[in-house]
């Protein structure tokens, strides 16, 4: 029998580790914080997918969601982070935007986790150019976008007696025509620079071909730039603007894709984000909506890949977020993530099954591009030119649709602002 002492020395043992257990910290709970843009309906469901699989692996998500399609809202608040000394872990970015954080020396290192996983085998390598700096992995590749694209409302074509989809320039016109005479609005636009930069995207490609988007858009080319071929891509973005409704100033992109989803209007020219907007509103595609190239640019595609940059943190940070760029690179991840969003998977290796038919489409188109070299970054989502140059193009563009400018003295602003 224990004395009364040794009992009590054995009760306050147990209650001496009992209160070092309850002062011990709880075991902090990895954590992410990712900057993005993804805030319209559809963006937002494609993101659930990678938070759901974080919170699964015991992963919490710090959101800071910085409305603006294209971005340019997002870079602004990027900046002013990075500025003040604590960027987020990760950053939802575009082409050349990464390449100049990447120059900034202030981006984390992904190459042991790229190694591992393969990555070098399975990205396509145009999208690499843009995932590395100096040799080394900076971002986890999400999806390949594609901005020559035209999403149509099946009931309004059908009501305005449009029965096939146009594949040239004037088949669409006369497309645009038949819907604006039905009393609909023949395109729904929102009146941003970064939009009227996507509709010029495709029309140039329709209207010079892969050679002149190159040249032109890419390669600066002067002569490419003040050509007969880039006054009549400006003769076709005032064509365009005809079939626009007056309220188009300022309307951001996925309301004028729900202008096409409620009838209201009969096209929208818009990167396949798009799509998005109509899944999450419950539509078909080939049912409710039809999906189709810009007309004349069917076998090119001109691409922006969404890619998540990890910037330098902490070494406490820094499992959570390898997992994260792991959860971008899952291939399952990368099926089920893009289903939704869109666009196709950043890996060559993601079979098509999942996908509907305007995401087979895309996946066979992009992979039909990118063998016939018809495949190039889109000026109008940072992978042709790096931000200043696109920033400066987009003003030409959009001084030029909102008719300040004619289209020759478009031409020859164009040919300036290449100049930087
Ligand atoms: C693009 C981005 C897409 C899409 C769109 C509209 O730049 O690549 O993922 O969300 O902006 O916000």
């Amino acid at each position: 029998m224990k004395s009364k002492k040794q009992k009590g020395t054995l009760m306050l043992t147990g209650l001496a580790i009992a209160t070092a257990v309850l002062a011990l910290p709880a075991r902090a709970q990895q954590s992410v914080e990712v900057l993005h843009w993804w805030t319209s309906g559809g963006e937002a469901a494609a993101l659930n997918v990678l938070k759901g699989n974080l919170e699964k692996q015991g992963v919490k998500w710090n959101d800071m969601p910085v409305a603006g399609g294209g971005g340019e809202a997002a870079m602004t608040a990027l900046r002013a982070r990075v500025t003040a000394g604590n960027p987020p872990t990760a950053v939802q970015m575009l082409g050349f935007d990464i390449l100049d954080w990447g120059k900034q020396g202030v981006v984390a290192d992904l190459n042991s986790v790229a190694a591992k996983e393969g990555w070098d085998k399975v990205v396509p390598t145009a999208l690499q150019h843009f995932s590395k700096y100096n040799g080394k992995w900076i971002a986890a590749p999400v999806n390949v976008h594609s901005t020559n694209w035209v999403w149509a409302n099946k009931a309004v074509l059908d009501k305005a007696g449009v029965t096939a989809m146009p594949t040239t320039w004037d088949e669409y016109i006369a497309a645009l025509d038949k819907v604006q005479k039905a009393g609909f609005v023949a395109l729904a636009h929102g009146g941003q620079p970064w939009q009227d930069a996507t509709l010029f995207d495709g029309v140039a490609m329709s209207t010079g071909g892969i050679d002149f988007y190159r040249k032109a858009l890419i390669d600066l080319d002067p002569k490419a730039l003040g050509s007969d071929t880039m006054l009549k891509v400006f003769q076709r973005m005032g064509q365009l603007r005809k079939y626009v409704d007056k309220d188009f100033s300022g309307r951001d992109w996925n309301v004028a894709s729900g202008m096409v989803i409620s009838e209201k209007a009969g096209f929208q020219m818009m990167g396949d984000w798009a799509k998005g907007e109509f899944l999450n509103a419950k539509k078909v595609p080939g049912k409710d909506f039809l999906c189709f190239r810009t007309p004349g640019t069917q076998g090119m595609v001109s691409f922006n890949s969404d890619q998540f940059v990890m910037f330098k943190v902490k070494a406490d940070a820094a499992a959570a977020q390898a997992k994260l760029a792991s959860a971008i690179m899952d291939p399952g991840f990368q099926s089920a993530f893009n289903v939704v969003k869109g666009s196709v998977p950043a890996r060559t290796d993601v079979p098509n099954t999942a996908f509907d038919d305007c995401g087979k489409k895309g996946m066979a188109d992009l992979a039909e591009a990118n063998k016939k070299n018809t495949l190039v970054g889109s000026m109008a989502h940072g992978h042709a030119v790096p931000a200043s140059l696109k920033n400066a193009f987009y003003d030409v563009i959009t001084r030029h649709f909102n008719g300040q400018i004619d289209d020759k003295k478009a031409v020859a602003e164009m040919v300036s602002a290449s100049k930087g």
